[in-house]
């Protein structure tokens, strides 16, 4: 099976990048959540972040026009059913994307492969739901996805190596690069950064330095791109502190205890960019 038709299901930030490069690159998608405003608003993400690229002369108008035209939304879940890949990204909640899992399993093709997006849950717990746990498994890419080369494929205990080669093909296709992870708490990427930023946040709590003396640091004196208290903002401060648990949980090691502030934050409802507030203020942005 050679893979051409592909679904995304959840249409927020990770959804609609990975639906804009799958139909970039010549895919037919189908972006699939669960009300058609969310839809509306990722096709109007996608739309400015293709004429961004179009700007900066990175794709050509007609392009453009037919990765747009490559995407087709639903808000049923069983759309799927001709895909040959689906791409599960959405919450982070292991109930929703064990439902989600389930009527996929029932409703995919036979051989269709079932990836996941997710940042930390493990994979071969999801693949259990399923009765085809040989063909699941994790694509996590990062964010934003039409620019960040990384995509960090992550095997199941079960995952086959026919299914670990055609992921690692298709990723090879649309010019990513990826980078073969087995199955642990936070995988790599957030096992490594996400006690970097949890630390940034101690140095906030304990009054080390200012949010933006901390990220100064990081970025003039390690070359990171963004600090780390923007780039928690700008991943979600509920997204962190759910990595956090998932590694305190997962590993068992005091190391990894979520930092207080963090937690009053997200109590607060101070999630980062998407609420307008978090380390910094987003609201007149
Ligand atoms: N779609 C398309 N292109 C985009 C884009 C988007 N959503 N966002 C940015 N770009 C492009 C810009 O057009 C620009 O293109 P050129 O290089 O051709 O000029 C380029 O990306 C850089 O953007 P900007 O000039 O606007 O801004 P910048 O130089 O400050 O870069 C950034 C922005 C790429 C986000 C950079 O700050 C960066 O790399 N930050 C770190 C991001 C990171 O660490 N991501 C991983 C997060 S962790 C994760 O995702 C996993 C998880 O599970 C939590």
């Amino acid at each position: 099976m050679s893979i051409q038709n592909i679904s995304v299901i959840g249409s927020g930030t990770m959804g609609n990048g990975i639906a804009h490069v799958f139909a970039l690159y010549g895919y037919n998608v189908t972006l699939i959540d669960i009300k058609q405003e969310f839809l509306e608003k990722a096709i109007k993400t996608i739309t400015g972040n293709l004429e961004r690229q179009l700007k900066k002369e990175a794709i050509t108008k007609e392009k453009m026009e037919q990765a747009l035209a490559n995407i087709k939304s639903s808000t049923d879940l069983t759309d799927a059913k001709n895909s040959d890949l689906i791409i599960e990204a959405a919450t982070e909640n292991f109930e929703i994307k064990k439902n989600i899992f389930k009527t996929l399993d029932d409703n995919c093709k036979a051989d269709a492969i079932l990836a996941s997006n997710t940042s930390s849950i493990s994979i071969t717990e999801i693949a259990a739901i399923t009765g085809r746990a040989d063909k699941v498994i994790g694509m996590h890419f990062m964010n934003p996805v039409p620019v960040m080369k990384l995509i960090e494929v992550i095997r199941g205990l079960a995952t086959s190596n026919d299914t670990y080669n055609k992921i690692k093909e298709l990723s090879e296709k649309i010019d990513k690069i990826p980078v073969e992870v087995n199955d642990y708490p936070g995988f790599v990427s957030n096992r490594i950064l996400l006690p970097m930023l949890n630390e940034a946040i101690y140095c906030v709590m304990e009054g080390v330095a200012e949010p933006e003396a901390i990220d100064n640091v990081m970025k003039l004196g390690m070359a990171h791109p963004m600090g780390p208290l923007t780039l928690a903002d700008f991943i979600g401060l509920d997204v962190c502190l759910s990595i956090m648990e998932v590694l305190y949980n997962g590993l068992g090691d005091s190391k990894y205890r979520p930092c207080p502030l963090l937690k009053k934050m997200v109590a607060a409802g101070y999630l980062g960019r998407k609420t307008g507030k978090g380390f910094y203020d987003y609201s007149k942005k």
